[in-house]
Order: structure tokens, then sequence, then C-alpha cells
């Protein structure tokens, strides 16, 4: 499948990266049509900028008009899959149907622990160290309606230390995030990914 991605993101854009020098790379067959951001201030618009990407600011707060405008987006930069890395406002139902099996998100810990709404950035590590979790690590999953819900594609571990804090977890976290994302979005476009019901077959 040639994947034109559509990448979703509020924040810095690491994840963005690690897929646009994977794709540098020859790692991943793919190619971002749009990325799209809820906020004007997000740094990942930076790094669109600089590498040729266009890019869409969606600010809107009226859901009606941002279901609508995300549409036409989606229609006019032809994307066939959507990732999300780090997109904090809801997808509207509508479109996770239509992209259904074909929008993925990103998530900083191991699902079906320590997700869910409001449940993102230094509080998912806090809450692993928290709980006294031995490992932690990513998750790549499926976008159903509910928060982080989605059968899980791809997950990683990284070890908790002793000395951990939120952010040296969060730090190690993101290192294998940087692999799975690309590595999952390869075996999509590879069409090696085979669903039945819950359970992700990896062909
Ligand atoms: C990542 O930790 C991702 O798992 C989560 O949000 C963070 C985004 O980081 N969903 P970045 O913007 O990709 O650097």
């Amino acid at each position: 499948m040639q994947l034109h991605l559509a990448v979703f993101v509020s924040g810095r854009g690491s994840n963005f990266l690690a897929i646009l020098d994977a794709i540098a790379n020859g790692k991943l067959s793919a190619k971002i049509a749009v990325l799209i951001s809820d906020r004007s201030e997000a740094g990942a618009l930076h790094i669109a900028q600089q590498a040729g990407v266009a890019t869409e600011v969606l600010a809107c707060r009226e859901e009606e008009k941002y279901e609508h405008t995300l549409r036409l987006v989606l229609q006019h930069r032809a994307v066939n899959f959507i990732v999300l890395a780090g997109y904090l406002r809801k997808i509207p139902a509508a479109i996770i149907r239509a992209y259904r099996g074909r929008i993925i998100n990103i998530h900083p810990a191991l699902l079906p622990s320590f997700g869910g709404k409001g449940m993102y950035g230094l509080r998912v590590h806090q809450a692993v160290l928290d709980y006294g979790c031995k490992v932690s690590g990513a998750t790549v999953h499926f976008v159903e309606e509910e928060y982080d819900t989605g059968a899980p594609i791809m997950q990683r571990c990284v070890p908790v230390r002793d000395n951990d804090t939120a952010e040296t977890l969060a730090a190690r976290v993101l290192q294998v995030e940087h692999q799975v994302l690309p590595e999952a979005l390869q075996l999509f476009a590879e069409e090696r990914v085979q669903v039945e019901e819950r359970r992700v077959r990896i062909l």
C-alpha cells in the first residue's frame, strides 16, 4: 500500500521527525501528505516547514466546523492513512469511522495500563513510577472512538530504574517510540498487518 500520511501533532514533533528520518533513510516507504496541528505554536510545524511538508493548523473550537475542515484537508491531500503523534484533541467519530483500520496512535506506556483521557505527557510516566512498575514502554495501536482503547499493533518495553524520575523515564520511552512508530508504519506499507477482532498479527 502506498501510504499517503497525515500526521497529527500538538507539540514538539519528535515522533514526526522520526517518521521523516525513517523515510529519508529508506526504512519507511511512505509519503507525508500533510502535517496537521491544533496548535499554531507546535514545534512540529517548524520541522515540517524545514522538510518541505505541507502544514495545516486547525485551531477552531467549534466541533462541526472542525470536523468539516478536517474532512476537506484529508480529501484535498489524498490522505489514506492517519498517524496521531502526540495529538491531544479528540478526532471526530465520523473521521475515525471513515479511516477505521487506517488510523493509529503512539502512546508512551504499555496499554491498557496508564492510558485514557488525561493520560498524556509526564503524567503517564509519573503514574507508572507511583504504581511501582518495573517496566514501561511504548504502544502503537489502532484508534477507536474512546481514548487509547484500540487494538495494539506493536509494543516495546523499557526497564524502569530505581532512580528514575518522570523525565528520565519519558526520555527512555521516547527512544523506543521513535523506533516502533516508523516500524509499525512500514508493516502497513508492506501490507503485513492482519486484524482479527483485537488480535493484530504481523504476517
Ligand atoms: C509522545 O510521548 C507520544 O507518545 C505522545 O505524545 C508525545 C509526543 O511527543 N502521544 P512528540 O511531539 O512526538 O515529541
